[in-house]
């Protein structure tokens, strides 16, 4: 890799530290139990001094909208404080901060006064942004919402997160103004710092057909794949958002994004296989198939490295860098975890030699934290978290990480 790559982690706030005032605490009772998660808002330090012990030169992480404005009209200045000295150990590190300002919480009174489908949601959010860029100083890489299509999936139209709704036309009308925020909140950071970085973190898999025989599976598959990984990177590129679902009309939702991207952030984890079945919602079925024989993480997704150079080859078309801004493994498996991160950054060196222009790589995740659908058993973690103790302790996949960077870095 070229000097000045990022090598980094992410991680976002609500998965380590939790929050009283956020919209999941009440939606998973999980949580109940271990309501600080991690108790990384305490453990700060100790967590991010593990950066050092890495030698990365870049951490992704993200905000907690619902500890900054807890209540509609009340802001908490001691939290935004808390976050920025956060950067300022980044930059005593010589860590390079990304931070995210969306990824997926809210405050509970934002989502039950102002679920996105309302338009007064744009001005809501807004007024946080605001207030985040004219105190955070020290940031040059900017992430607006991270994977706005999960949002979507989840709370829209399976309804299994936030705010639980099962509805197509109301979840075109979410994507619709958050399309909307992430284009104002592009031109507010820009305002205040014109050098800044700004990008959305997109959730892209690979998408195939489950029977190739099959024209339904590949009519479904293409349609999910133009829907899920196409769709957004193409509105970037013309201001039109093409939607088809199936057995529904096209629809065409002019959204102002036009080239509101600086560089383009890819989250990549996995390929689902794709077929048709009339029982399903929208007669869609997914499974993991373990075709390649690189098997399975311990959630039962398919390790299909070949992936993440697909979505590459296709977000390319944007002609802005691309970071790969979360690629990881739930496994218990330390061995699993390693040759997973070996196999992923192969494939963006490949992805390089053939000319694509990625800029870094983040691995999800620093240390264990809360999965969202999954509770406190999904390990991603390069560090392990006893629940119980709230003792970290290295896995061998931290220290191969570290090797992956000293060994493929020109620094
Ligand atoms: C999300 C993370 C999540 C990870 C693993 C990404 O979709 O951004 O919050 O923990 O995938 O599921």
């Amino acid at each position: 890799m070229k000097k000045g790559f990022l090598w980094g982690v992410a991680t976002s706030a609500f998965q380590l530290e939790g929050s009283p005032n956020a919209d999941w605490s009440s939606w998973d009772s999980i949580l109940s139990q271990n309501p600080e998660v991690t108790n990384h808002y305490a453990m700060y330090k100790e967590d991010l001094s593990l950066l050092k012990d890495l030698g990365v030169n870049a951490y992704r992480f993200s905000l907690e909208w619902s500890r900054i404005q807890p209540k509609e009209n009340v802001w908490d200045s001691s939290v935004i404080d808390h976050y920025q000295e956060i950067i300022g150990i980044l930059k005593s590190y010589h860590v390079e901060p990304m931070l995210t300002l969306h990824h997926f919480t809210h405050p509970l009174w934002f989502i039950k006064k102002y679920p996105w489908h309302e338009d007064e949601s744009v001005p809501k959010f807004l007024e946080f942004v605001e207030r985040i860029v004219s105190s955070i100083k020290g940031v040059s890489y900017w992430i607006t919402f991270n994977e706005p299509y999960v949002l979507l999936l989840g709370g829209y139209l399976e309804g299994c997160m936030p705010p639980g709704i099962k509805d197509p036309s109301l979840a075109l009308k979410a994507l619709k103004n958050i399309l909307i925020c992430h284009a104002k909140a592009y031109d507010i950071i820009h305002k205040a710092h014109p050098e800044a970085m700004v990008s959305v973190a997109h959730n892209m898999a690979a998408l195939a057909p489950w029977h190739r025989w099959n024209p339904l599976d590949r009519a479904l598959a293409k349609m999910a794949k133009y829907f899920y990984n196409h769709s957004l990177t193409d509105a970037f590129l013309t201001g039109h958002l093409k939607v088809k679902f199936p057995l529904r009309k096209e629809v065409l939702i002019e959204v102002p994004i036009k080239d509101k991207l600086d560089f383009f952030g890819v989250n990549y984890y996995t390929r689902v296989h794709i077929r048709f079945n009339p029982f399903k919602q929208m007669l869609i079925e997914l499974r993991h198939l373990d075709i390649d024989g690189y098997g399975l993480s311990d959630l039962g997704w398919e390790i299909h490295p070949y992936g993440l150079e697909k979505v590459l080859r296709y977000a390319s078309r944007l002609n802005v860098p691309l970071i790969i801004t979360e690629n990881g493994i739930a496994t218990r498996n330390a061995e699993t975890k390693i040759d997973f991160m070996r196999k992923h950054v192969d494939a963006v060196e490949r992805s390089i030699k053939k000319g694509i222009d990625v800029r870094g790589y983040f691995y999800w995740s620093l240390i264990d934290n809360y999965e969202w659908l999954q509770g406190l058993d999904a390990r991603f973690g390069l560090y392990r978290v006893d629940f119980k103790t709230l003792k970290r302790k290295a896995t061998n996949a931290a220290a191969y990480y570290s090797y992956l960077i000293r060994s493929r870095s020109e620094f």
